[in-house]
């Protein structure tokens, strides 16, 4: 068994120690609110109370890109014929996202029982119809050939989360440290194996479907995961809830959340050639992916043009 799956399994350390609900479950720097001059007017506890919603938030949106998606895709892949190697790297793959995903559902469930002891998601909800879509999505990668252009995004922006929580580590819960950790262990290998699919796969591809799929990708990047909208929202409306106090700066708190996608700062904060350089270096060898510059605020493709 893998690190992830060692920890995830019922006898792990969540068991015999409870969480310490007094202090923070991720950086203050990774959650969208500290971008905004809400933040500097929290008091302690709301802050607190803020960063640990925060934190689960972020914990079941790993939980579904690496269940949701990654396991379709990876399910679907496994079909094919791939040399032996490959196909025991992806077998592993697979498993560890398997695991991972059981270990931020433990994670959750011991941060806020009442909410995870019988569902996956609190915060991050779609309509059952696009919930399907997504699903059925994931299982056609070679149709859908964007979602390991996400996957490798997504698992190499994960390595710059983990090492954040590590270097934070004095300030945090324990248990969110050793969860990031063990994560970390594993995504790295990760990235590995979206590199070599999308070697693999993108060429083979026509130029129209890539052009189709780095549009797709552009656009669910956009609305997905380059800035605080739904399931963020939906942690901020938590808070309010629980403060009423709050509830008076309700609008101006709004406005400032939606000024995020035009804050510099917050918008380079999860995307940049620091924190996913492999994933750019990427982008660059194919002059379709340059549409993402109008998705990642962060990204100018650098990529050498096509002669006429
Ligand atoms: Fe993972
Ligand atoms: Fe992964």
């Amino acid at each position: 068994m893998n690190q992830a799956g060692r920890l995830a399994c019922a006898a792990g350390p969540f068991a015999p120690l409870p969480m310490e609900l007094g202090r923070l479950f991720m950086p203050e720097a990774l959650t969208p609110l500290f971008f905004t001059p809400v933040y500097a007017g929290l008091t302690a506890e709301q802050r607190l109370y803020y960063n640990q919603l925060q934190a689960c938030c972020f914990n079941e949106q790993i939980v579904f890109f690496e269940s949701l998606i990654g396991d379709g895709v990876m399910q679907a892949l496994l079909k094919e014929n791939w040399p032996p190697t490959f196909a025991r790297q992806l077998r592993q793959f697979w498993q560890e996202e398997q695991a991972h995903s059981a270990m931020f559902r433990r994670l959750n469930r011991s941060s806020r029982p009442q909410w995870y002891e019988r569902a996956d998601y609190h915060f991050v909800r779609f309509a059952p119809p696009l919930w399907a879509f997504i699903r059925w999505a994931a299982r056609h990668p070679r149709l859908f050939p964007m979602l390991l252009w996400l996957m490798l995004l997504q698992e190499e922006r994960s390595l710059h989360y983990s090492s954040e929580f590590l270097r934070h580590r004095q300030q945090l819960e324990p248990h969110f440290v050793e969860v990031y950790r063990l994560h970390m262990i594993d995504e790295a290998g990760h990235v590995r194996s979206d590199l070599a699919l999308l070697d693999q796969l993108w060429p083979s591809l026509s130029m129209r479907s890539r052009q189709r799929n780095a549009r797709w990708l552009a656009w669910v990047i956009r609305e997905f995961v380059s800035g605080p909208k739904r399931g963020q929202w939906r942690v901020i409306e938590a808070l309010l809830q629980a403060f009423p106090a709050l509830q008076a700066q309700r609008c101006w708190i709004r406005e400032q959340v939606v000024a995020l996608e035009q804050n510099e700062t917050f918008q380079l904060s999860l995307y940049s050639r620091r924190i996913v350089p492999r994933s750019f270096e990427r982008f660059d060898q194919w002059p379709e992916l340059q549409v993402l510059e109008g998705a990642i605020r962060g990204y100018r493709w650098q990529g050498k043009a096509q002669a006429c």
